[in-house]
């Protein structure tokens, strides 16, 4: 790749949420520099298997309500929320801020807080047809495993970059960071739950986050209790067949 006076500048994409005109001008402060894609995962089997493998692990996820006060060690969660931190994000600008929680008497006041919201969710907040949807999954005000599982992931987004600068796509990088941090937990054997309090703003009070991380997800991280029971009616998809539509 040759760099001219502008570096490549005059063929390079408008940078994310860029106006057009202003992409014209634009002179970037980092010229791009590459290497060789040589980390490359290379899977044991075939791409279909080790895509139905994958499924195979995916599938079995549950959001669980119910967990063991088994301890998880916390160099396990330091590989999971290294996992989800792997996640791409608009412009590698990584608009999130993981707090994992083990300490005790943090996640009692986490669950007084979220039980708070929740009472008012399910007594006047939420609309009759959202009661309706939630009924078959059994929830309520009240949130035990809040306190039982060893570990709760507290997800902020970044709305503003540590350093002040801009950050793009906060809300998508953080939902694509929250997916891959529910699939290593899986792949670890562990459950979780994305849980969303509204509004969530206490967990920033609780955990004394600055103004510009915006509570995203709180996770329950921990063994299922033994027994487990989930909801049936979170076991089905629907079929492929309306999920995936193929041109071509
Ligand atoms: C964005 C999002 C918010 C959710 N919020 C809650 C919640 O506040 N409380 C809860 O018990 N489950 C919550 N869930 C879990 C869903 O109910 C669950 O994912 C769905 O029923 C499918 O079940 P599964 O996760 O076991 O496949 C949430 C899921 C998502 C993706």
């Amino acid at each position: 790749m040759r760099a001219g006076r502008w570096g490549i500048a005059s063929h390079r994409p408008a940078p994310f949420g860029v106006p057009f005109r202003v992409a014209a001008q634009y002179k970037s402060a980092m010229e791009p520099t590459f290497v060789p894609y040589a980390d490359r995962y290379v899977p044991g089997a075939p791409p279909e298997a080790a895509a139905q493998a994958c499924y195979d692990v995916l599938r079995r996820r549950r959001s669980v309500r119910q967990f063991s006060d088994r301890p998880v060690s916390l160099a396990t969660v330091e590989w999971i929320v290294r996992a989800a931190a792997s996640a791409p994000s608009g412009a590698n600008k990584q608009p999130w801020r993981f707090v994992a929680v083990r300490d005790a008497a943090l996640k009692r006041e986490i669950r007084l807080g979220a039980e708070a919201e929740e009472r008012e969710f399910y007594t006047r907040r939420a609309s009759e047809r959202w009661l309706d949807d939630l009924a078959p999954f059994g929830t309520d005000d009240s949130k035990p495993y809040l306190e039982i599982a060893p570990w709760l992931i507290v997800v902020f987004r970044l709305v503003r970059a540590d350093d002040g600068g801009q950050v793009y796509y906060g809300e998508e990088s953080c939902g694509i960071a929250v997916g891959m941090l529910l699939a290593a937990a899986q792949y670890a054997g562990l459950a979780t739950l994305t849980h969303t309090p509204s509004p969530m703003r206490f967990l920033g009070e609780i955990l004394g986050r600055p103004a510009h991380e915006r509570p995203y997800m709180l996770i329950p991280l921990g063994y299922p209790a033994e027994p487990c029971q989930v909801p049936v009616h979170a076991l089905t998809r629907r079929p492929l067949e309306e999920t995936l539509l193929v041109r071509g």
